[in-house]
């Protein structure tokens, strides 16, 4: 149906209802529901967590799952492990998947992806996100967001904006200047607007500029709606919305929250009241009622269009092959010093795996974004079902984690709770009972008595959803549960051990890492993660994912802690009068996110943004970068305003320079490449970073073989947001454009003049 179609048949709906039907439509009737008006057969809108397959299904009013038998689902790679893949076809396949779940299980839209900037390395929701880096998250969200809405589902892009740690997340008010906002923060949302067509947005939590993110006039109307048109359904946190002519006021479009009395949300009754005492517009109310139904036409919700409607599936075969195969290529190999890996299973007789992790299914944990996951292979399944019965394999624990004390209320119920003592929670984890450290010691005790004794020795290490989660963050980077020691003491006594590092977010290697031959990491990569982690150790899968972030050796080393104000600070008292805060934070560190920071201020760290290795070995060559079209078309009187050329969106997408090479595998076995190539201008007239992602391409290829590789700078790469002008302007001059295995192995430095 086109638009205007669309836009007068909502017109003409809009003039059967009436204000308390409207009202009903925007705000949270369920858990997971808007409200229905079934005299118009105008039907709730049905959402569901999250960015790692459909979570299961809750009561309309209880925080406590039904528990039933129909709700398992496809359990998908985290963002973290859709990004280590670089691979957009993936991305997209990966969408399918969640799209098509989340229709089967009579959803309308799936709250996911997550794709806020890794900003600090503690955040608890960090494996829920993709990356440090802006450009690469707008890359991949948008095929991710297309292969979603393919099942006539809607993506909700998430949380925007700024909601980048957990420590008063929904109390803290974010400080930014307008260039850092502009490169680092927005990009993704705006590609997952203007190229990926999300059909649903979900703001934060947080404030920004004194003001919270679902009430932000800034956020939502000036940028969201007017200059990038966004014309989706504007969905708030659960229980993100404070002020009710605020809200009202606001483009946002429906109120969600986490407590049962639905009547009583900001946009329930009391915005009812407000219209009748004159406090609040109705025609606001119409706006959001509008966008409702946009896109509820859009999903082919409503009318004759229902019966088109996809009905999608779940638990298909076919969706955990796919989901296999995304996880295959997330596995990052970090270190494989003399080829210990891939093992030989062989003549195999005997391997020791040791770790809970080794044990452990993460599916359930970490917050909303939690999975009941149809099954979930774990480290140790996945390495003993492929080795069958010729080859004994021993398990240890290793280190002691506490189970968790049984709780029949969910966390969620009391996770915007206002006195909610984050810090106690987050001290409550570094507590150690004798009792506890005793177990470790033994458990410690017998894995590393038993390392001596084998040649063959997997160690699966890293953290767990009690600290890769939803409402806290880390205080520190330091493996927990003694880790650090059982490492180190199984190394001493079997330096060829094995380390797979699962977790969903950076931790310290320091310690040992030079100790160890080889470091696999391994995210909350889906059900089928033990299944190829034991394809990747046995050489059935060649490793050839990249790091979507940079490792730091400390929490303490990012830009954020150490130009920022992370976790905040104190409001003044000017402060306190203007907004509804705990804590304001000044993004002090601005464009220098992640590498930005590390290369710019020389901070050593552990492995950098595009790390990752392969058991195959590719040789670069015939590297040269040329302009294109757009620069040689570009004459010398359009840079007259000081040398600098305003990109508007008739020419941002523009062709400015094509990068090329031939890429040949030099190894002896098949395997893929990641191609990065970053942009820099190290005679800047304003302060840059050294340089930035700005383009990458994976390629296959059998062993011996070769592909060249073309890869395409769109004048936006040459780019930065010029406050003073209000858009991103292209300096005329020279250009260093690096091509590179990750930021720091660079294969040749161009040379580009714009
Ligand atoms: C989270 C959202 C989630 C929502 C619904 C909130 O706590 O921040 O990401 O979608 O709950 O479960």
């Amino acid at each position: 149906m086109k638009l205007e179609d669309m836009n007068s048949k909502i017109d003409e709906i809009l003039k059967e209802l009436t204000l308390e039907e409207k009202v009903k439509m925007i705000h949270g009737d369920a858990l997971f529901y808007s409200g229905a008006v079934e005299r118009l057969s105008i039907p709730a809108v049905n959402m569901s967590d999250g960015p790692m397959g459909v979570r299961q299904e809750f009561p309309k009013a209880s925080w406590i799952p039904g528990g039933n038998s129909d709700d398992f689902v496809t359990y998908c790679p985290s963002n973290s492990a859709i990004a280590a893949t670089w691979n957009k076809d993936l991305a997209y396949r990966a969408g399918v998947v969640i799209g098509q779940e989340a229709r089967g299980r009579g959803k309308d839209i799936i709250l996911g992806p997550g794709i806020n900037i890794k900003r600090i390395p503690a955040n608890g929701r960090n494996f829920e996100y993709m990356s440090e880096d802006p450009y690469l998250i707008s890359q991949l969200v948008v095929p991710l967001i297309k292969g979603i809405q393919e099942s006539d589902v809607a993506a909700c892009v998430k949380h925007f904006a700024l909601n980048n740690q957990e420590t008063e997340r929904l109390w803290v008010n974010v400080e930014i200047d307008e260039r850092a906002l502009r490169e680092i923060y927005l990009p993704g949302f705006e590609a997952a607007v203007k190229k990926g067509g999300v059909e649903s947005l979900m703001g934060a939590y947080n404030l920004i500029r004194g003001q919270h993110c679902c009430e932000n006039k800034m956020l939502l109307k000036n940028i969201l709606r007017d200059e990038w048109g966004y014309d989706g359904t504007i969905i708030s946190d659960w229980d993100a919305v404070h002020d009710t002519k605020a809200a009202a006021e606001s483009p946002l479009d429906i109120e969600m929250s986490v407590t049962y009395d639905f009547d009583d949300y900001k946009l329930a009754n009391p915005l009812i009241e407000a219209v009748k005492k004159g406090e609040a517009k109705e025609s606001d109310i119409d706006e959001k009622v509008h966008h409702i139904l946009l896109m509820m036409f859009r999903l082919k919700m409503i009318g004759a269009l229902a019966e088109e409607r996809k009905a999608g599936c779940y638990n298909t075969p076919e969706h955990r092959s796919e989901v296999r195969g995304v996880a295959e290529e997330s596995f990052v190999l970090l270190k494989n010093d003399d080829n210990r890996l891939p093992l030989s299973d062989k003549g195999l007789k005997e391997l020791l795996v040791i770790g809970d992790n080794a044990e452990r299914l993460h599916a359930l944990g970490g917050g909303s974004a939690e999975i009941k996951a149809l099954y979930e292979i774990s480290p140790l399944m996945g390495i003993k079902s492929q080795l069958g019965g010729n080859t004994k394999v021993t398990y240890k624990r290793g280190y002691y984690v506490s189970p968790k004390e049984e709780s029949q209320e969910s966390w969620q119920e009391k996770s915007t709770d206002e006195n909610l003592d984050q810090g106690a929670v987050v001290n409550a984890r570094k507590q150690v009972s004798d009792e506890v450290r005793k177990k470790r010691d033994e458990l410690r005790a017998e894995a590393v008595e038993a390392a001596a004794h084998f040649k063959d020795v997997i160690l699966v290490v890293g953290l767990n959803h009690d600290y890769d989660v939803e409402g806290f963050d880390r205080d520190d980077i330091t493996l927990p549960y003694e880790q650090d020691r059982l490492i180190e003491e199984v190394l001493e006594v079997n330096p060829d051990t094995v380390i797979v590092m699962m977790a969903g977010n950076a931790v310290s290697m320091g310690k040992w890492k030079d100790k160890a031959k080889t470091i696999l990491w391994q995210w909350y990569c889906g059900m089928e993660g033990g299944n190829v982690l034991a394809d990747i150790i046995f050489g059935r899968v060649n490793p050839s994912g990249k790091l979507p972030e940079s490792m730091p050796y400390r929490m303490e080393d990012c830009g954020a802690i150490a130009l920022g104000e992370y976790p905040g600070r104190p409001l003044t008292d000017e402060e306190k009068k203007l907004m509804n805060a705990h804590i304001t934070e000044e993004y002090k560190d601005g464009i220098y996110v992640g590498y930005r920071y590390y290369e710019k201020y020389n901070v050593p760290v552990q492995y950098c943004f595009g790390h990752g290795l392969s058991y195959t070995t590719f040789e670069y060559s015939d590297i040269t970068a040329v302009i294109d079209e757009f620069s040689v078309k570009n004459s010398k009187d359009k840079y007259q305003d000081g040398g600098e050329i305003i990109l508007d969106e008739s020419i941002k997408d523009k062709m400015a320079a094509k990068v090329s090479l031939n890429v040949k595998n030099t190894g002896k076995r098949f395997g893929k490449e990641i191609i990065e190539v970053y942009v820099g201008k190290s005679d800047s007239r304003v302060d840059r970073p050294v340089k930035e992602l700005k383009g990458f391409e994976k390629v296959s290829l059998e062993a011996g073989a070769s592909s060249h590789v073309t890869v395409e700078l769109p004048i936006m790469a040459f780019s930065y947001y010029n406050e003073a002008k209000k858009n991103f302007v292209a300096e005329n001059g020279k250009y260093q454009i690096y091509v590179g295995k990750s930021l720091e192995d660079i294969q040749k430095v161009c040379e580009v003049e714009i």
